[in-house]
This record gives structure tokens, sequence and C-alpha cells, in this order.
């Protein structure tokens, strides 16, 4: 079996994009079908298919769900020809299946790769979540800070006022008391109906004008934002959310024993990473697949956290081969 000192992530980091770039591209047919379902298992079969390509023994950490839920890309999942390094996978096919259905902003696809052991197996439960962009001292913002003090302390550190400060939140019932106190201390909110990945990812990239991510998402996407986050820069911090017992069983399965546990970026991400990702539908930091007379264009983020390298591939390629 080859091992994790193989981990070739120069090579490997194109083979990456074609694997992103598969995904949007069968995906994107579905744009604005209201057919989520469709959507994701389109996005699914072409991540698939491209990934077992790809000569890497893999196997997938952060998937479509457990063996049993998840007939394809499941967790534990072997992927790629098993001819190449032993690598963690994390990925998400289609992260905003609701978006893509409604034609809405920021639906991605999403991949990334590590060495093998190098991903927290994060179970399919909400994790309690909270980023901020490069620049900043360590800890400048806690979980344990409410929201109003973390708008505080953010500002604090830019050396701004509260009421610079814009905080990106998912629109959920779950969040109204956070959306209130943040509005409180003055700061804006630019409110999402899907997509944290995009949403943490936003705090690293100073055009999309956001400075701090805040609130409970999937724990699978927090990896995956994780990952985004240690080749942008920016700091993370993360606790899982517990429902009930089978979520906590689930837990216990991906072999977490400290219920509460903070989880910073490195902790979820152990080791240096690659990652892409591919724009569905329009968004702040990816356009959408473009449609033309005869041809479809994509456009791909690939990120490699051991050099900071960030490179965006533009990809055409005539609409009869898609
Ligand atoms: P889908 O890709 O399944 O549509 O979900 C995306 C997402 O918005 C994630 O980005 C986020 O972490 C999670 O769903 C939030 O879950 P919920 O919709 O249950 O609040």
């Amino acid at each position: 079996m080859p091992t994790s000192a193989d981990f070739q992530d120069r090579m490997l980091s194109l083979g990456l994009a074609r694997v992103s770039e598969a995904a949007a591209l069968a995906s994107a047919k579905l744009v604005g079908k209201g057919d989520e379902k469709a959507a994701d298992q389109a996005a699914v079969n072409a991540m698939r298919e491209q990934l077992n390509m790809l000569d890497i023994a893999g196997v997938v950490v952060i998937g479509e769900g457990e063996r049993d839920e998840a007939p394809m890309l499941f967790i534990g999942e072997e992927v790629g020809t098993g001819k190449g390094p032993g690598v963690d996978i994390a990925l998400d096919p289609l992260e905003g299946t609701t978006l893509t259905a409604k034609d809405m902003p920021n639906a991605l696809t999403v991949i990334a790769m590590g060495p093998r052991g190098s991903m927290l197996h994060a179970p399919d439960t909400y994790m309690d979540k909270l980023a901020i962009g490069p620049g900043f001292a360590p800890d400048v913002v806690t979980l344990d800070m409410t929201p109003g003090e973390r708008v505080e302390a953010l500002a604090k550190a830019k050396g701004c006022a509260p009421s610079d400060i814009t905080v990106c939140i998912l629109e959920r019932p779950r969040h109204e008391e956070m959306i209130a106190e943040v509005r409180a201390k003055g700061a804006a909110i630019r409110l999402i109906t899907d997509g944290d990945v995009a949403g943490v990812m936003h705090c690293a990239d100073p055009d999309t004008g956001i400075d701090m991510y805040m609130g409970a998402g999937g724990a699978p996407e927090g990896v995956l934002a994780a990952a985004a986050l240690k080749c942008m820069g920016g700091q993370m911090y993360t606790r899982l959310l517990f429902r009930n017992d089978d979520e906590r069983n689930r837990a216990t399965k991906a072999g977490i024993t400290d219920f509460d546990r903070i989880y910073t970026r490195d902790d979820m991400v152990t080791e240096d990473v690659i990652f892409a990702a591919t724009g569905v539908t329009d968004g702040a930091l990816l356009p959408g697949v473009k449609r033309e007379l005869g041809w479809l264009t994509t456009e791909t983020i690939i990120m490699r956290s051991k050099t900071g390298s960030v490179r965006r591939i533009n990809y055409r390629t005539p609409v009869d081969n898609n």
C-alpha cells in the first residue's frame, strides 16, 4: 500500500480540478429545474467517475453519508485506481442542492485531499462554526464569546467600529437570537439561505466584504471549510452539536470521544491539503457554469496549503461532450 509520504499534492491538484469540474458540468444541467435530488445525483456520479481515474489510493472520510445511507461516495469508500498515494478525501459533490434547484447564488462542487489520517471524520451532525480571515492574532474571537462580544473583539482587532463589521450567517430560526445580538452591536449581516462552505471561505476573500462567519451548519461542511481556510489563511473554531442519541452514536462510530471538544482549523485538517471548488451557480467566489451556444465554461479554484498557491482555471468544452 503506498503511504502518505508519497502524497504529491502538486501533481494531484490539477487532477482534483477535473473532478470538481466534472461534477459542476453534470449538475449545471439541473440548475433552476427544481429537483435537488437529481442535481445532487448528477454531481455525485460525475465526481465519482472522475475520482476513480486518479492514481490515488483514496478513502472518502467526508462524503455523501454513511455506507447504509449513500450508495456512492459513502464514508469509507475506496476511490481512485489504488496505484498512487494513500489519501483522505473530503467532498461535497454539490454544496447547495437547493441553491442549484432554485438557481440561487453560491452553489459549488467541492473536494479536498490530504495525506491519510489528516482529516477529522466528522459525523453527519450539526457543528457550531466561527471563522475569520487571515492576519489576526490567535483567539481574537472564540466560540465561548457571545456573538456581540465577537463583533466587538474583531472590530477592535481591525481598528474599526463594530458597525464596519459584516458577519455572514445562515438564515435559520435557530439563529434568530444570534442575528439580533449581532445587529444590536451595529454590525451588518449577510444572510445566506444555504452553502456555509462558501460562507466561511468568504471571510478569507476581502472582495466579498465579509469579515466573520458564525452559526450552526453541517459538520461535514465544516471540515471542507477548514480545508479551504488552511489554504487561504484564516482562523476557524468549531464544536459538534448533538440533538439526540442517534447523533451521539454517529460521532462515537466516527471515533469521537470528547463530545465538547473545540476544534481549530488545524485540528480538523492536520496536514497539508489541496482543495478544489467549481462554481455551479454564480457567486462571490466563483462564477457558475456558463452556457453559450455550443459551449459550456467552468471556473475552478485550486489551492494548496503547502505553498499558499491559488489557481483559477477556466475550462471550455463543447456542449456535445457533456
Ligand atoms: P445542501 O447542499 O444539502 O443543500 O445543504 C447545504 C447546507 O446549506 C450547508 O452548506 C450547511 O452546512 C447545511 O446545509 C445547513 O443545514 P440545514 O439546512 O439543516 O440548516
